[in-house]
């Protein structure tokens, strides 16, 4: 009997991303994206933004509620956060760019709790799937250093064995590319976090050796 693959194991965006495209043309693309099932309850596709030659790319989890509203990154409360640790490590936000591990918002309704969409972190299938749309970003925009925010984003760019508790703080090099890949904790553990001083001075100063790597 021939063996159906399970749609599951298909989930990849690759077919969606077009060969020799610019930026604008794969954001495009990006728009279209059917690569896993997280676009189908999301409203729509969140790619990267910001400066296309900027020398700090910025990747966090997945867009929050907000950004999936709005359709950008990082407009929510905790990419205000972001905005002024990098302007308080010497990173220019306008200068970064700035994008996701995944594109699409993963969330649950709880019946208890309304219509409130509460954020689910993005398996590995997903996060696999969705890689090649942050390839062609890092391929494009060319930045000099790679800016993990948390786990997530670790893992999708270092592998499941990314732990950020050891490795935040250091420059890492990244694949061949000749950047340097620097890891940190994602700006939305400050917003949760009981000492929110504390971890938030840990998040601005490795901020900062991403800074002093740039020169
Ligand atoms: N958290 C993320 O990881 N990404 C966003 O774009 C917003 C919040
Ligand atoms: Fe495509 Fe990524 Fe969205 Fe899945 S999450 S549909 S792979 S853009």
């Amino acid at each position: 009997m021939a063996h159906t693959k399970a749609p599951e194991d298909a989930y990849d965006a690759r077919p969606f991303v077009p060969a020799g495209a610019d930026l604008d043309e794969v954001r495009a693309a990006a728009a279209g994206c059917r690569g896993c099932p997280l676009h189908r309850d999301a409203t729509q596709t969140v790619f990267g933004a910001g400066n296309p030659h900027a020398r700090v790319m910025l990747v966090g989890e997945q867009p929050g509620d907000q950004e999936d509203r709005q359709g950008a990154p990082f407009v929510g409360p905790a990419g205000k956060l972001l905005d002024r640790a990098l302007d308080e490590a010497g990173i220019d936000p306008d200068d970064t760019y700035t994008t996701n591990a995944v594109k699409h918002f993963k969330f649950e309704t709880v019946p208890e709790r309304g219509k409130r969409r509460i954020h689910k972190s993005p398996g590995l299938r997903e996060m696999t799937a969705c890689k090649p749309w942050l390839d062609a970003e890092m391929r494009l925009v060319d930045p000099e250093v790679i800016v993990v925010l948390g786990a997530t984003a670790g893992k999708a760019l270092l592998g499941s064995g990314f732990r950020v508790t050891k490795q935040r703080g250091m420059l890492l090099p990244y694949e061949d590319r000749g950047e340097s890949l620097l890891a940190t904790i994602h700006p939305s553990a400050v917003l949760r976090a009981d000492d929110r001083e504390a971890v938030y001075e840990g998040l601005v100063s490795d901020l900062r050796i991403a800074a002093r790597a740039l020169g």
